[in-house]
Order: C-alpha cells, then sequence, then structure tokens
C-alpha cells in the first residue's frame, strides 16, 4: 500500500486476450507478480502477469493483467489471494472477464456472455479455495452463493449493451468452471449441454467464491471464442491460439463494456 497512492475501488481481472482494459487506465502504477510477496506467477501464453493501479472514468480501480489458473499446478487458496489482498485495500466490486467456449446452441464465436450464475465443477467435488478452516475476518464459514452476481450491474450491463449498439452480441447465462488443461471430450461437453451450462471455461469460479464470500459485489463477463465440440461429424476442434485471436477481435467491445459499466456504477 505504500507502494501507491491510488486506493482502489474495483478490481478487475482480465482474461485471455482481454488484458488491455488495464492499459487505458489513467495515472498507472506498475507492478510484476514476481515484485509482490505471495503473489502466485502466471505462465499462460497471453496473459503479462502484472498488477496495474489506475483511474478508469474517475473511479480508482486495480487490474489484474492476467491471471492464475488452477491447471497451472497453483493451489485454489493461492489463485485467489489477490481478491483477499483487494478486500483489504478497500475494494467494494470484482469485475472478471474470460475466454470461454460456448456449450449452449445460441451462442456463437464473438458473442459477450453476461455470467448469471456458475457451476463449480471442481468445487462440486471438494476442490474448493474456502476448503480448511475458515478465516472469520473474510467471511462465514458457509457463504450463500445464490446472489453471487450482482442482479443490479448485470441489467446495467444490458442497458449499457443497447445504447453501445452491441446488444445483437450480448447475452446472459451459466458459466461452468471445468478444472483443464484439456478442452473437453465430446461426451464431456454433450453432459455440460444437457446440466444447463451455456459456456465453459477454466477459471473466474474460485476467484468469484472467494470475493462472494467476503462480501465483495461481482460483475462477471465471458468472450464466447470458440464453440465446444458436441457431435462426432463435426471435424472441428479447439486450439488456445483460434481463443487468443477471437479475443483480439473483440477486445475492444468488451473493454467499452467494462468501462462504461464501471463508469455508472454506484460506490457507496
Ligand atoms: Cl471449449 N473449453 C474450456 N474448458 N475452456 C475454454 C474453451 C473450451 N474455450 C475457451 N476456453
Amino acid at each position: 500500500m505504500s507502494r501507491t497512492k491510488h486506493r482502489p475501488q474495483v478490481s478487475i481481472i482480465c482474461g485471455s486476450g482481454l488484458g488491455m482494459l488495464a492499459d487505458s487506465l489513467e495515472c498507472q502504477d506498475q507492478f510484476s507478480y514476481s515484485d509482490i510477496p505471495g503473489f502466485p506467477q502466471s505462465t499462460v501464453q497471453g496473459h503479462a502477469g502484472r498488477l496495474v493501479f489506475g483511474e478508469l472514468k474517475g473511479k480508482s480501480c486495480v487490474c489484474m493483467q492476467g491471471r492464475f489458473h488452477m491447471y497451472e499446478g497453483h493451489s485454489l487458496l493461492k489463485t485467489t489471494f489477490p481478491i483477499r489482498v483487494f478486500k483489504l485495500m478497500g475494494v467494494q466490486t470484482l469485475i472478471v472477464t474470460n475466454a470461454a467456449g460456448s456449450v449452449a446452441d445460441h451462442l456463437h464465436p464473438g458473442d459477450i456472455m453476461i455470467i448469471k450464475d456458475h457451476i463449480n465443477f471442481p468445487g462440486l467435488v471438494g476442490l474448493n479455495p474456502l476448503h480448511g478452516p475458515n478465516d472469520e475476518r473474510f467471511g462465514p464459514r458457509f457463504p450463500a452463493m445464490s446472489g453471487c452476481y450482482n442482479r443490479e450491474l448485470r441489467s446495467l450491463a444490458h442497458e449499457i449493451s443497447k445504447q453501445l449498439d452491441i446488444a445483437g452480441l450480448v447475452q446472459e447465462g451459466v458459466y461452468a468452471m471445468v478444472g483443464g488443461p484439456n478442452f473437453e471430450t465430446i461426451a464431456e461437453a454433450r453432459m455440460l449441454h444437457r446440466m444447463g451450462v451455456d459456456a465453459v471455461g477454466m477459471s473466474t469460479v474460485p476467484e468469484v467464491v472467494v470475493a462472494s464470500h467476503c462480501g465483495l459485489q461481482v460483475f462477471g463477463l465471458s468472450l464466447i471464442t470458440n464453440k465446444v465440440v458436441k457431435s462426432y461429424d463435426d471435424s472441428d476442434c479447439v486450439n488456445h491460439d483460434g481463443v487468443l485471436e477471437v479475443g483480439r477481435l473483440r477486445s475492444q467491445t468488451v473493454q467499452q463494456l467494462v468501462t462504461e459499466v464501471i463508469s455508472r456504477m454506484e460506490i457507496n
């Protein structure tokens, strides 16, 4: 805290190919993750690995340019450490973005999905960042997750997408986290489809669980970068470069939407 004058109200985690939001912050202070005690290092191509403080539309923000994933081998407690750092800095809101594959037939590459809810597959089998002794200073032993994606922020985002004339690209849905790093088999993709999943990815949920536990309000966006393969007749297959390419193609639009949400959201 002594290394920056910023006192952020909003924290933003940038997903694959969506890191440029951090570049638009004014009066920046940057810290490489390797210089921050307790921070893991990010190892994925397309993720820069630094914390950027700055002003966006008059609001004080801190942006993670590059996030940590379970599949990199970090413990979930370690991947979500930044969230608790943000909480202790006085942050009230967490904004998460990610690249995701579409499971729902009505979501197409390039679409933006406002996250309405999630399915925490690792969590359902016991891989949860809140596993272990509960630190009551952050939140309760048994936190509710039923309202973790803030309704007002979701509705604000819909309103903004109409005003930006991108409402045709913006939908709302359920994000499922799987452990990765491999993409889904066809049988797994079909299972997700039947379970009510709209988009699937390998991130975001642990951070949201920890943020929600400590009382941060959460807003999440998935950029749909590809469709999951659900048919044995389909010769397509997903690859990380394709994911990054769609990220670049739509990053401006995602950035615009996030910027307007931050600009217009109320800070208490
Ligand atoms: Cl198809 N699956 C998963 N698990 N994560 C993704 C993805 C697919 N596309 C982007 N991220």
